[in-house]
């Protein structure tokens, strides 16, 4: 790569339902760090990995082997609880995801309202950078949360791609992409680096990887399904391609 060009957009791969089939049958198989190795293998450049506080999918222990056998980077995605915090400083993964977590959600609805709980969340960030841990907050594509994001000192924002994703007509979608464009080229110029996810497919990924912010899509529930009919390394490459592509 030429000293001009810009770094190639990443794929970060969260192997959550990996463990919530595992989980079904109170077993061992699936196993997700098997998961993650395969997608490491197949050009996953991260691994994500949400332990809820509810255990419900990945649990301690499978974040202990993803840190001690991955080679790319670990993302883990927590709530900014005390206990979560106490984890994540002792494991120190690559990064920490910081997400809003409800027990009823099916899974993580919104965006971290960063504004509103600035005061809680300023110490746990501290703490986690302190570690050494880069911190990434999950945010809606709003400037008040952007602006509060690079304020608490995270070196990443996440934007939410969910109501993108659901958009149920082309103007809600644009509207929704416009959203995303903005927010992303926010983001960039109060110096945070962008990540984007939930929601994304092979339908639907191209116009976020096309914004030239977004360095990392973080994508979970479609390759996961989709790889039972096309295997997951397949899945990974096709999706890798069509995100470079649409960068291109
Ligand atoms: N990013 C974050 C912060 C998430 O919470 C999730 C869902 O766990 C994802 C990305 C991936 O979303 P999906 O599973 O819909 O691809």
């Amino acid at each position: 790569m030429s000293a001009s060009s810009p770094a190639p957009i990443r794929l970060g791969v969260n192997i959550d339902h990996v463990a919530t089939v595992r989980n079904a049958r109170g077993g061992s198989h699936p196993d997700p760090v098997r998961a993650a190795l395969l997608a490491q293998d197949a050009g996953a450049d991260g691994i994500t990995a949400h332990l809820r506080e509810d255990r419900r999918h990945i649990r301690d222990a499978d974040l202990e082997r993803l840190r001690a056998e991955l080679a790319i980077p670990l993302n883990m995605e927590m709530a900014a609880t005390e206990e979560m915090t106490a984890i994540a400083t002792r494991l120190r993964p690559h990064a920490c995801c910081l997400v809003p977590e409800r027990r009823q959600e099916v899974t993580t609805e919104g965006g971290l309202d960063v504004h509103g709980q600035a005061q809680a969340l300023a110490p746990r960030i501290t703490r986690l950078r302190d570690a050494g841990i880069r911190v990434s907050l999950f945010i809606d594509p709003d400037v008040v949360q952007i602006e509060m994001a690079a304020r608490l000192g995270a070196a990443v924002v996440e934007l939410h791609t969910g109501a993108y994703a659901d958009a149920a007509d082309d103007t809600a979608h644009a509207t929704e992409l416009g959203r995303l464009t903005t927010g992303a080229a926010h983001a960039a110029r109060c110096g945070l680096e962008v990540h984007a996810g939930h929601g994304l497919s092979y339908a639907n990924v191209a116009p976020v990887a096309a914004l030239p912010q977004v360095m990392e899509l973080n994508i979970g529930h479609f390759l996961i399904g989709q790889a039972i009919f096309d295997g997951l390394p397949a899945v990974i490459r096709h999706m890798k391609a069509l995100m470079r592509a649409a960068r291109a």
